[in-house]
């Protein structure tokens, strides 16, 4: 009797200690780092013709200053990108240490997670289907509303999200880094001292995602099949008008002054859509995305891995994407112009059966194994 009496207490105490304990410090989640590797981050490789810290990368007009805000170019060493992998894989960067920035993006699946939506930090789902990771320092309109133009600016953005990870006071962030074993010494290698900032977290995670590039796919090294050539042929011509669009190293929008998409913008006198625009998905969107049913025309590297397809993720094949542009366009009223006939209808390009293979094969040949293997962009607690 006076035996369990104390062991009653004994467990009491345990309790009343680790109650007391987990209140006034929460908890972090005590996890194995593996980097044993050194790897070389700096040296990166981008498609012929595509650039990165350009003119148009790091500098984006203010509306509501009317002024130009610069940034200065993303420098990437091998010490930054490391501890931003490390960031990039860490739960303890979500509020209820669950979710990392790898949970929904998996480089197997050139960083998508093959979900039409994907569960954040409490279990509620995102509005938009998770995005590619298609040579992002390459990119100013990141996201499928191009709301983002650098890297920089995006990195901590998913970080405060209350749908993703919920950090939404970063102060506390930085404290909660600061007691985690392996922070402090990261932060040293890559800055020179240990201090934590809000500042370095997002330049660190910046360089990571700044460094996984993509431009060793058979696109790249012309060695194309008959049926991929056939497909490329339709892909380049007046009537699927794909690269028109999907165009450049990156098959995706340009966004700088003198491209359709970017158009002289605000420095031109017109509209800067930002590499979004409306192609006839639906008559009336339930997501507007820039404004009007305008989405990121986004890159088609690695897409064969990185369904489903669409913003909303509504389509689960390339096979149904091809289908869209065949015979599925509908009129919406901010239908882009290529898509519009003569006759004011949508434009039906009626590919044949042959032709919508080849155009599969020629997307099929845009996946980059090595970028989907490369260790160094891999998670380092496994
Ligand atoms: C819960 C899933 C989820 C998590 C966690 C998440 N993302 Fe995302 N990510 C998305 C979705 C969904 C989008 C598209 C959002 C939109 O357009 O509004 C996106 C878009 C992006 C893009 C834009 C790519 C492009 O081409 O425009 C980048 C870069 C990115 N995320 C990086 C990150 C980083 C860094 C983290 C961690 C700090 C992170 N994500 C965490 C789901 C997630
Ligand atoms: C007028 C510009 C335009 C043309 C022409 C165009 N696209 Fe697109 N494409 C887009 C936009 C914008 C999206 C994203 C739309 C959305 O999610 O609402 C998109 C999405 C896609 C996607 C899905 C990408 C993803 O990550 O989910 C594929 C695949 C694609 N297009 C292939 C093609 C092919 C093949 C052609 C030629 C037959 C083509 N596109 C022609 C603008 C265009």
């Amino acid at each position: 009797m006076r035996k369990s009496y104390y062991l009653l207490l004994a467990i009491f105490a345990v309790a009343i200690f680790s109650c007391t304990e987990s209140s006034d410090k929460p908890d972090i989640l005590v996890k194995q780092l593996n980097l044993s590797t050194d790897y070389n981050y700096s040296n990166i490789h981008l498609p012929a013709g595509v650039g990165f810290a350009g003119a148009f990368n790091n500098f984006e007009f203010d509306p509501v200053n009317g002024s130009i805000i610069f940034e200065e170019p993303l420098h990437i060493t091998d010490k930054g990108a490391a501890l931003g992998r490390v960031l990039f894989y860490d739960e303890n960067l979500s509020i209820n240490n669950t979710i990392s920035c790898g949970s929904c993006h998996h480089q197997e699946l050139a960083f998508t997670d093959g979900l039409k939506f994907s569960p954040g930090f409490e279990g509620n789902i995102t509005h938009r289907n998770t995005m590619a990771f298609a040579n992002p320092i390459s990119q100013n309109n990141l996201f499928w509303d191009s709301r983002s133009f650098s890297i920089i600016d995006l990195s901590l953005k998913p970080v405060q999200n209350h749908i993703e990870m919920g950090m939404e006071n970063l102060d506390y962030l930085t404290e909660k880094l600061n007691r985690i074993e392996y922070y402090p010494d990261l932060f040293q290698e890559a800055f020179g001292d240990k201090e934590i900032t809000e500042e370095r977290i997002s330049k660190a995670m910046a360089e990571f995602i700044g460094s996984i590039t993509t431009s060793r796919a058979k696109v790249d090294q012309g060695n194309l099949s008959t049926v991929e050539e056939i497909g490329r042929e339709i892909f380049f011509s007046s009537r699927a008008m794909c690269s028109q669009c999907h165009g450049g190293g990156n098959f995706a929008a340009q966004d700088g002054p003198g491209d359709p998409y970017g158009g002289g913008g605000e420095f031109g006198g017109g509209e800067d859509l930002k590499g979004t625009t409306n192609i006839g998905l639906e008559l009336v969107y339930q997501d507007e995305g820039k404004g009007n049913g305008s989405f990121k025309i986004p890159s088609l590297r690695n897409i064969a891995v990185t369904g489903p397809y669409m913003h909303d993720g509504r389509f689960t094949t390339l096979e149904e994407v091809i289908d869209h542009y065949s015979a599925g366009i509908k009129p919406h009223a901010n239908l882009d112009s290529k898509l519009i006939d003569a006759d004011g209808s949508p434009v039906r390009m009626n590919f044949t059966g042959a032709e919508k293979t080849a155009l599969i094969a020629f997307m099929n040949a845009m996946t980059d194994e090595e970028m989907l293997t490369d260790p160094k962009y891999s998670n380092p607690f496994e």
